[in-house]
This record gives structure tokens, C-alpha cells and sequence, in this order.
């Protein structure tokens, strides 16, 4: 447990998959709904500590114009998800987001689906991130909660990771789930003392966020799916607060 709150940051993908899912190629029509930015600042009011938001190389949801829009929003912090290529790098140093979570990306994929490969590429991450680093910007590896992985973060100097929760949520309330937990708890003890930030996301719902909420070391929860789901029911503002909430049992 720790005595600094618990950073939750709300993934707003979503919001532009719903509006993609009508208005692709015409997402700049003053028609087109839902608003992302409207939403993002609806996310804000609820208690979003940040804004997740990933730009993905084959356009699906999230647009370069709704990256803008958002990172011009006053005082929103923004964590732009990207794939570890020149031209994404090159955008993110153009944009300067607070942080950039390098994730990996392949276009069949439906979301996120595996960590990224940190230790398999070592030389292409450390060369992403030292220039992401020298901009100012913070940077975060999404990864999977294996040793080799946590020690490759380290060795390529990136200062945060981001522990891929997704095989645990998939195993909730299955016979596994325990013990995919107890991974996830042994990657945030050894990321800890290795000395990096530990972040978590892929997966995490209203539910499951009690189990999550056992884990040494969180810094951030980065939650999408669930929340923008969630708020077809409440809106965004009371979806995020609602998480905020079970976030604040933490401490
Ligand atoms: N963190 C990362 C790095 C992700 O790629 C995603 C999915 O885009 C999330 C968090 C959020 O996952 P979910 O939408 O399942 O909450």
C-alpha cells in the first residue's frame, strides 16, 4: 500500500471508435458525435487524473486532429500510447505529451493485445527512448510482468513501466486468475526494486479493480474499455468518478 493516491487515467479511445464507427473519413464534419474533446473535458470534470489516449498507425479511433484538440486542452495531462517507430517518435517530439507509453501494434489486432517486446528489441527501445527523454517527454514500456522484460526496462533506461494486465482480467474469476495476479504482484515488487514507476491497464473494470487494488507499488491505472463503456449508462463525468472512487479505497 502506499500513502500517495492512486493516478487514474482514462483512456477516451473509445469515444472516437464510436464516432469512427459512422464518420470515418469525415470525422472534421461539424456533424460528427460524439465530441472527443467535449468528452475528454467531461472525463476531466469526473476526476481524470490524466488523459490516455493511443494513436494508432492505422487511424481506427483516436485522429492526429483529436491528439491536438486534446493536448491543447488547459492543463490536461496527456499519455499518448504509440508503436516504437520513427514516425511516431517524430510526431510525439513535435507534440511534446507529458508522457508517451510505447505499446506494441499490429493492425489485426483488436486492441493492445501483448506487452511489447522490450527485451527482444533493445536497441531500437533504448534509441526511442533516450530521444522521448532528451524532449522532456516521460516514458512508459508497456510490458508483461516477466523478469526479462522489467530487466530490459531497466537496461534501456526507461524511468516507468506499464504492467499488462490483460491476461489477468481475461482469467477473472477462472481457476487461474490467482495466479495470474500473483505475476502481476511479483512484477510490480521486482520493478519496484529495480527502482522504476509501475503503472497498470489492459482490461480493468469495476469489478476486477478489487483485485487489482491488492498490488504493491501503483502509481497509475490507465482504464479505457470499461469506463467510456460504463458511461453509456452515466456519462463519462459519473463513470470516471465512480472509478475514482474505488481507486480512493486504496489508500
Ligand atoms: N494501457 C494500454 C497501454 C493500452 O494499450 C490500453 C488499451 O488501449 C489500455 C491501457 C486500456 O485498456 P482497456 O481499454 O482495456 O481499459
Amino acid at each position: 500500500m502506499s500513502s500517495r493516491p492512486l493516478l487514474l487515467g482514462v483512456n477516451i479511445d473509445h469515444a472516437a471508435t464510436l464516432r469512427q464507427a459512422r464518420y470515418r473519413g469525415a470525422h472534421l464534419s461539424p456533424h460528427a458525435e460524439p465530441d472527443v474533446v467535449a468528452f475528454t473535458r467531461e472525463a476531466l470534470a469526473g476526476g481524470a487524473d490524466g488523459i490516455t489516449l493511443h494513436l494508432r498507425e492505422d487511424r481506427r479511433h483516436i485522429q492526429d486532429a483529436d491528439v491536438h484538440a486534446i493536448a491543447a486542452i488547459p492543463g490536461v495531462r496527456l499519455n499518448l500510447e504509440m508503436a516504437c517507430t520513427p514516425a511516431m517518435t517524430a510526431f510525439a517530439l513535435q507534440l511534446k505529451p507529458a508522457a508517451v507509453c510505447l505499446v506494441p501494434e499490429s493492425r489485426e489486432e483488436v486492441t493492445t493485445e501483448g506487452g511489447l517486446d522490450v527485451a527482444g528489441q533493445l536497441t531500437r527501445v533504448r534509441e526511442t527512448t533516450h530521444a522521448l527523454k532528451a524532449a522532456g517527454i516521460e516514458v512508459s514500456l508497456f510490458i508483461g510482468p516477466e523478469a526479462p522484460q522489467i530487466e530490459a526496462a531497466v537496461a534501456v533506461g526507461a524511468p516507468v513501466i506499464e504492467l499488462h494486465t490483460g491476461a489477468f482480467a481475461n482469467a477473472w474469476k477462472s481457476p487461474v486468475a490467482d495466479a495470474e495476479l500473483e505475476r502481476l504482484r511479483a512484477g510490480c515488487e521486482l520493478a519496484h526494486r529495480h527502482g522504476l514507476i509501475v503503472n497498470a491497464g489492459h482490461g480493468i473494470n469495476y469489478d476486477n479493480i478489487r483485485a487489482i487494488l491488492t498490488l504493491p507499488h501503483l502509481h497509475e491505472l490507465n482504464i479505457g474499455h470499461s469506463i467510456v463503456a460504463h458511461a453509456l449508462f452515466t456519462g463519462i463525468r459519473g463513470a470516471v468518478a465512480e472509478m475514482k472512487a474505488h481507486l480512493a479505497k486504496q489508500a
